[in-house]
């Protein structure tokens, strides 16, 4: 349950039973018995159930993969080249079948999980076979003997087919998983395995990296990710632990790609909202600004001097980033001239849910304080621009930045797989999501 390596962002335990798909159809052509009385030239399942199967944790090894009751019935085509040649048809009922494959799992250089077979064994209560032909009184007679040979050819055969589609469909299936993804033209994810798979009785624990990187320039970041101890609770199917880590180097990705910096022009402030980025529209409430600079064009650059940090707490995510706000006046030739330049601290409250397979998240604006760091233009209280700059972020910042928040990062699911019921929890230094998982 607990997660054993202190280098990843991410645990997911899965304690619960997989149901299968309960019906399959399998097609073989070309299958040949060689010991029974016909050379079978073909054969065709037409109808494979499997009224139950289970996947169960084996500790320190993987999962057991039991197949019980099963039934298969099989036609096919016989061809006989005894005494006299004839051929016909048949049809073949297997009942009772049970398998149980071992599953060791493991992790590649890659990060990708690896599968293979540790064992299998297999059983057959009862074969029985009607053949249509010359020989049909012969199987008769012999049936007893015919369909006991069978249904130990078949119990030979069925482990060397089951193992061979591990190792040949399954494991190669698992080598497409992606380790990374992009997020956008700045950032991508990386969530390999950090280790193989821990499996105890309870549940089986996967540790990812969850580490965002800039794709044009990937950096270790100055920080390691915390342990997430993931709670022994066992009500949903799956539970991952998120770390601050993952969204602490999704900061430190895009802040190093220079992308915490935005340009509030005129043009983005509503008509009806009273201050407009001019100096006569300022000068209002500095009133040297439009002494020195008569009528003219502002635009404000805003940026976090250092890239922002989330803390996740039980009940809560806030994160505090510094932010800073340097106004410009616009000249007629196009060039800029400072004017000030503010120091904002903020409290920012982060909401995060998943929707359709990503985790999605929205700020909202809890505090602002402002200082005066610098001004171009002299002196003058910085309370006065309170109202301005709290619209301006509030109004034009914030719902841009939710905008792409919204947009959210994937989740590391298998094709296939949706999560239901799903729960969020902040936790000390991690998120805890528990989820269902349905197939389909
Ligand atoms: C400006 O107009 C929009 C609708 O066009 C309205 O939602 C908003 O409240 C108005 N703002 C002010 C400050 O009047
Ligand atoms: C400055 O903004 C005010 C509204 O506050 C507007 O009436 C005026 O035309 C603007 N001046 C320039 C040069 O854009
Ligand atoms: C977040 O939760 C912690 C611990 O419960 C609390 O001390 C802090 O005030 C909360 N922060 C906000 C912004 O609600
Ligand atoms: C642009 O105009 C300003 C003010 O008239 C002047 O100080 C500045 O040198 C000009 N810049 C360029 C690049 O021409
Ligand atoms: C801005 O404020 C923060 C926190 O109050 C402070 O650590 C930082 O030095 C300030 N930056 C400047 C440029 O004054």
């Amino acid at each position: 349950m607990t997660s054993l390596h202190s280098s990843s962002c991410c645990g997911t335990t899965i304690p619960s039973m997989l149901q299968q798909p309960k019906h399959d159809r399998i097609i073989l052509k070309s299958f040949n018995w060689k010991a029974i009385v016909a050379s079978i030239l073909s054969m065709v399942i037409r109808s494979f159930q499997i009224p139950s199967s289970q996947i169960s944790l084996v500790p320190n090894v993987g999962l057991k993969l039991s197949i019980s009751g099963a039934f298969i019935q099989v036609d096919g085509k016989w061809n006989a080249h005894y005494l006299v040649s004839d051929k016909g048809n048949f049809d073949l009922k297997v009942e009772g079948l049970s398998i149980s494959v071992g599953l060791q799992l493991g992790s590649d250089a890659s990060g990708r999980p690896t599968i293979s077979s540790s064992d299998c064994s297999c059983h057959i209560s009862d074969v029985k076979i009607h053949v249509s032909g010359k020989f049909r009184w012969l199987v008769d007679v012999f049936h007893k003997s015919i369909d006991n040979a069978l249904r130990k050819a078949i119990e030979g055969q069925l482990c060397p087919v089951v193992t061979q589609s591990i190792t040949n469909k399954l494991q190669p299936l698992l080598q497409t998983l992606p380790v990374t993804a992009q997020i956008d033209h700045v950032a991508a994810i990386d969530y390999s395995l950090t280790g193989p798979p821990t499996v105890t009785a309870q549940s089986l624990d996967v540790q990812l990296k969850g580490e965002f990187f800039d794709i044009a320039h990937r950096t270790t970041p100055p920080f390691s990710p915390p342990p997430v101890p993931l709670p022994a609770e066992q009500n949903l199917m799956v539970y991952f632990g998120v770390s601050d880590y993952l969204f602490n180097t999704a900061g430190y990705a895009y802040y190093s790609a220079g992308k915490f910096e935005s340009y509030i022009t005129d043009d983005m402030i509503p008509k009806n909202f009273s201050v407009h980025l001019n100096t006569s529209s300022f000068g209002i409430l500095i009133p040297q600004l439009s002494k020195m600079y008569p009528n003219m064009p502002m635009i404000l650059k805003i940026y976090t001097p250092s890239a922002p940090f989330l803390t996740i707490e039980p009940g809560n995510l806030t994160t505090s980033p510094i932010v800073a706000i340097q106004a410009y006046v616009q000249f007629p030739n196009a060039s800029l001239a400072p004017l000030f330049l503010l120091n904002l601290t903020t409290t920012v409250l982060v909401k995060v849910s998943v929707n359709s397979g990503r985790i999605v998240g929205s700020l909202e604006l809890s505090r602002i304080k402002m200082e005066l760091v610098h001004s171009d233009v002299g002196p003058f209280p910085v309370g006065i621009l309170n109202t301005v700059v709290n619209y301006y972020i509030s109004s034009i910042i914030l719902p841009e930045v939710n905008e792409i928040l919204q947009k959210g990062y994937p989740l590391p699911l298998l094709d296939h797989i949706q999560l239901t019921d799903v729960i969020i929890k902040p936790s000390e230094h991690f998120l805890l999501f528990g989820a269902n998982v349905q197939y389909g």
